[in-house]
Formats: structure tokens, C-alpha cells, sequence
């Protein structure tokens, strides 16, 4: 053996007690799960380090990134789940939770800006509250993997204005853009909302810094949010996209699911709305999405 096979040898061999060692600090957590996760976390971050050579500037580096990180995190703003999200770990978190299962409609990322009081409206109300954009109309089916109607479903919707602002990025305390209905006895539903168009998500922090770094884009896809909860089914987050949106290859949070991708048709000013409503002069859009809700697990 040459001196320098020799030294290559031992350093594998130091590199490989030092994480045997840390594992092993952890052979006697009584939780069975807590044990499993650090023991994985703890194998796939020394795998990183040793793989990529880390070296102790990168690892400073990332340190003072995730310090920024926390800093810029509050109340209102999560920069954490922002970074999950950019690095694909929510959507992957949500693909091993929603396992597919016939031919139930596909779950996507939550997002920061939900609320738990939004108003109610009726069957084929308004949610937008006067957020601005170009009124569509939504209509549907809520039925299980079987085919039968969901009547009483519960569906939260949440969208942003065309200025690309949800209500609660605004310091006016407005509500708009966001509703819950109930699905009917036949399991439709139907309601207006505003086209959705592409936002930005809040970049002015460490992660549009990291955005930045590596020319990716901050903008979502346009989408309108979706939560759906009925007895004995799996509650279904999440949105549908606009079919020709230039975003959709490149959803900053990886949301976008082609299942999901819906024609907003654009209507020509006085074509009749489905409830007579009067636009007037102005444009309208409408989109058909059937939902299917998976069982709740047992
Ligand atoms: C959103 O869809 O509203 C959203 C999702 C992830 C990060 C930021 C915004
Ligand atoms: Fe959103």
C-alpha cells in the first residue's frame, strides 16, 4: 500500500466512524419514529457533506443563510416554509401524504395565505369581494372515487387580485378574495370569482436571494386555491392553474400538476353569464372543475 492509498484509506475510515458515532448517540431514543428521522437526517447530511467536500466557508455560508432566514421570520411572514417550499420539500411532503389513489384529484402546495374566518357566501355568490381582476365563473362537481355526488362539502377558496396581492398583504384589514360554500345535494357548486394571474412570491428575503443566485424565477403560476372537507374523505388542498399560463413550466414552488391545468375561457363582452349577472362592457372567463375526493384513510 502507498503512503497515499494509505492516507485515503484511513481518512474513509475516519469519515465513517465520526457518523457511525453520531448515529449511535441516538440508538437509545425511546421514541421509535424520533429515532428513525434523526438517524436518516443524520446519514443523508453527512452523506452531503463527504459527497460534495463541503468546505468550511460553504458550511459558515449556510449557516449565516439560515440565521437570515430566521430572522426575517415572524408572525407574518415564514420564511422556512418559503425555503421548503422553493426546494420542492412541501411538494414532496404532500406527494408521500396524498398517495394516488383511483382517479382523485391531485393535492398541491398550501400556501402562506389562508385564514381560518373567511366569509361564507351562497351557491353561485361572489368570493372576490371587490378584489380587482376580470370576473370568472367556476363551476363543478365534488363527487367520491365511486362517482357519487359529495353534498355538503366544504370548500374554502382563496385567490390573489390581479395586482398579484392576496387581502392579507394589504394593511387595510380588507377581506376579498376569499369565501367558503357548501357543495349542494348533487354535489355541484358553482361561484365567481377573478381570473387568476401570476405573483411573485415574497422575495426580498434570503430566499429570493438564493432565487436570484441561481436565475430562478420567484413567480407562482396563476391559480386559484382550493380546500375541500367532507366526512369519511380525505381533505384535498389545493388549486387549479390557467391552461397557456407562461408560468406553468416554472412555478417558483413546483405546484403546478397538469391534471390540475384548467381552460379559463375567455368570454367576449355580453356574452350572457350563467345567473344573468350584467358585466356590461367587460370581459368574463369561466372553468369547469369536477373534484374527486379520495376516502379518508382508516
Ligand atoms: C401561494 O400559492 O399562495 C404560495 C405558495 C407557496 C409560497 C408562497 C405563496
Ligand atoms: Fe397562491
Amino acid at each position: 500500500m502507498t503512503d497515499r492509498t494509505k492516507s485515503a484509506a484511513e481518512q474513509q475510515a475516519r469519515e465513517e466512524a465520526l457518523v457511525a458515532e453520531v448515529l449511535a448517540s441516538f440508538d437509545n431514543t425511546p421514541d421509535d419514529r424520533l429515532r428513525e428521522l434523526l438517524q436518516h437526517l443524520v446519514r443523508y447530511v453527512h452523506d452531503f457533506i463527504r459527497e460534495t467536500r463541503l468546505t468550511e466557508k460553504e458550511w459558515s455560508q449556510a449557516i449565516d443563510f439560515l440565521t437570515a432566514v430566521g430572522h426575517i421570520t415572524d408572525d407574518r411572514r415564514q420564511e422556512f416554509i418559503l425555503l421548503s417550499d422553493t426546494l420542492g420539500a412541501s411538494m414532496q411532503t404532500i406527494a408521500v401524504n396524498n398517495a394516488a389513489c383511483a382517479d382523485a384529484t391531485e393535492a398541491t402546495v398550501f400556501g402562506p395565505y389562508f385564514v381560518t374566518d373567511a366569509p361564507h357566501v351562497d351557491l353561485g355568490g361572489d368570493i372576490s369581494g371587490g378584489a380587482s381582476g376580470e370576473p370568472c365563473w367556476v363551476e363543478g362537481t365534488v363527487t367520491d372515487t365511486d362517482g357519487n355526488p359529495v353534498a355538503d362539502a366544504r370548500m374554502d377558496i382563496w385567490e390573489a387580485d390581479d395586482d398579484g396581492f392576496y387581502d392579507v398583504q394589504y394593511d387595510d384589514d380588507r377581506v376579498a378574495g376569499r369565501a367558503w360554500l357548501t357543495s349542494d345535494q348533487n354535489g355541484e357548486y358553482r361561484f365567481w370569482a377573478v381570473t387568476p394571474t401570476p405573483y411573485p412570491i415574497p422575495h426580498d428575503g434570503p430566499v429570493g436571494a438564493m432565487l436570484a443566485a441561481t436565475k430562478r424565477s420567484p413567480v407562482r403560476a396563476a391559480h386559484l386555491h382550493f380546500m375541500v372537507t367532507a366526512p369519511h374523505r380525505r381533505t384535498l388542498v389545493t388549486h387549479i392553474f390557467v391552461s397557456g399560463d407562461d408560468y406553468l413550466t416554472q412555478d417558483s414552488v413546483f405546484g403546478v400538476k397538469r391534471s390540475l391545468v384548467k381552460d379559463f375561457v375567455r368570454q367576449l363582452p355580453g356574452t350572457p353569464t350563467p345567473d344573468g349577472r350584467d358585466l356590461g362592457d367587460r370581459t368574463w372567463s369561466r372553468v369547469r372543475f369536477d373534484i374527486v375526493l379520495a376516502p379518508a384513510a382508516v
